[in-house]
């Protein structure tokens, strides 16, 4: 794999980016925005309630309207989490639903705090999307969360804007760029509302993470991308690939808009030790599992204390499991994790299970993939650039 790539922009802050803008004093300019269909649900919300947003992603606030319609959040775990939040801050009512995957995962760990901030809301069975919110919250909130969740805290931390006093701890730290961008807008809970802004988004590391893992199983591969997103809780994966010996160099640190970015290198080299993910350390690479697991079948791989991928837009557990116990690779599944044998691997049809980052981990494994248009889901330019760095 070869080439120089400045990929879409990062779908983490450009969900938060949106809200915020939506709440912002006067428009908005959003320069590139992730334009995955997970964002797009993002916008057409944002749009449903009455929030302009123009084609070059300029953001036109208004006051936000009760919806008649449901708000479709499609397949966006993100959308349904942080804008239940959003709303809920703003005390304005809505229904909140999904496709086939969005109502299997859980909303519990996002009711739970809402409640407890005086929001009344239903969910199916206690648990699943559609989330019905009847009443916006009343109260700020002490809240250490039970499970480690970047959406939830970021639900939090959005329905709690106009309170002063709310605080969120975690077992374990998970991705900061809420906190990041209310400290880079200088925005206090309770005080003034957001000034206008212009923001660039760095590009996505998550979708980085897929190329690299592809530049690591060829030879003769040398790939950089420019302005990476290097938030500390977002580059684990890099870290421990580093460690298993991968050749990664990362050039021009630098903060920009309160978020670290870099230009980073990744050359073709051995993968000599096996990549051990520990339970605390799986937070801050979650997104990433599948693919550091692919590379287990060069130098070995396992994960514990992971449940939480069991909950994801399908079991990832299961998922890579199944997958590569029919590309011959010896695995063991575990309820929190699993373990990954080095072998050489049959080539054939991964089934993706709809999930956006599972068809990317075998597309760039070579593999054909029953659904490959799954990948839109977060980056719709994913085959053009395989291509591209692929000749
Ligand atoms: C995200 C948090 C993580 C991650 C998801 C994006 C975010 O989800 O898996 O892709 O932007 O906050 P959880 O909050 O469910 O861990």
């Amino acid at each position: 794999m070869k080439g120089v790539f400045e990929l879409p922009g990062d779908k983490s802050i450009s969900h938060r980016v949106l809200m915020l803008a939506a709440l912002a004093s006067g428009p908005c300019q959003i320069r590139n925005l992730n334009n995955g269909a997970d964002c797009a649900s993002t916008i057409q919300c944002l749009q449903q309630l009455g929030i302009g947003v123009d084609g070059e992603i300029v953001i036109h606030p208004a006051p936000m309207q009760i919806s008649e319609q449901p708000l479709d959040c499609g397949n966006s775990g993100s959308t349904i989490r942080m804008l239940t939040g959003l709303l809920a801050g703003q005390d304005l009512p809505a229904t909140l639903i999904g496709d086939l995957s969005l109502i299997r995962r859980p909303m519990r760990r996002l009711a739970e705090p809402l409640r407890q901030m005086g929001a009344v809301l239903r969910l199916r069975d206690e648990e699943y999307p559609p989330i019905v919110l009847e009443e916006g919250i009343k109260r700020p909130i002490i809240y250490r969360m039970p499970v480690n969740s970047a959406q939830v805290k970021t639900a939090i931390l959005l329905a709690g804007m106009r309170f002063p006093g709310t605080r969120v701890s975690e077992p374990v730290p998970t991705r900061d760029h809420t906190e990041r961008l209310f400290e880079y807008f200088k925005f206090q809970p309770g005080r003034t509302s957001i000034p206008a802004f212009e923001y660039d988004v760095p590009a996505d590391p998550s979708s980085a993470a897929f190329f690299i893992a592809g530049a690591l199983l060829r030879k003769n591969s040398d790939i950089t991308f420019r302005n990476l997103l290097m938030n500390p809780y977002r580059v684990s994966y890099m870290r421990k690939l580093h460690q298993a010996g991968a050749p990664i160099e990362i050039k021009n640190r630098r903060l920009v808009q309160n978020e670290l970015v870099a230009d980073v290198r990744v050359r073709s080299g051995l993968l000599m030790s096996p990549i051990q993910i520990l339970p605390e350390e799986v937070p801050s690479l979650i997104d990433e599992i599948p693919v550091l697991s692919l590379l287990g079948t060069v130098c070995g791989f396992e994960v514990s204390g992971a449940e939480e991928l069991r909950l994801k837009e399908c079991d990832r557990i299961d998922a890579m499991v199944s997958n590569l116990e029919t590309m011959n690779i010896r695995v063991e599944e575990r309820e929190d994790g699993y373990r990954v044998w080095p072998g050489s691997f049959r080539e054939g049809v991964a089934r993706t299970f709809g999930d956006h980052r599972i068809a990317m981990t075998f597309a760039v494994a070579g593999m054909e993939l029953d659904d490959p248009d799954c990948v839109k889901i977060s980056f719709p330019e994913f085959f053009s650039i395989l291509e591209e760095a692929l000749i």
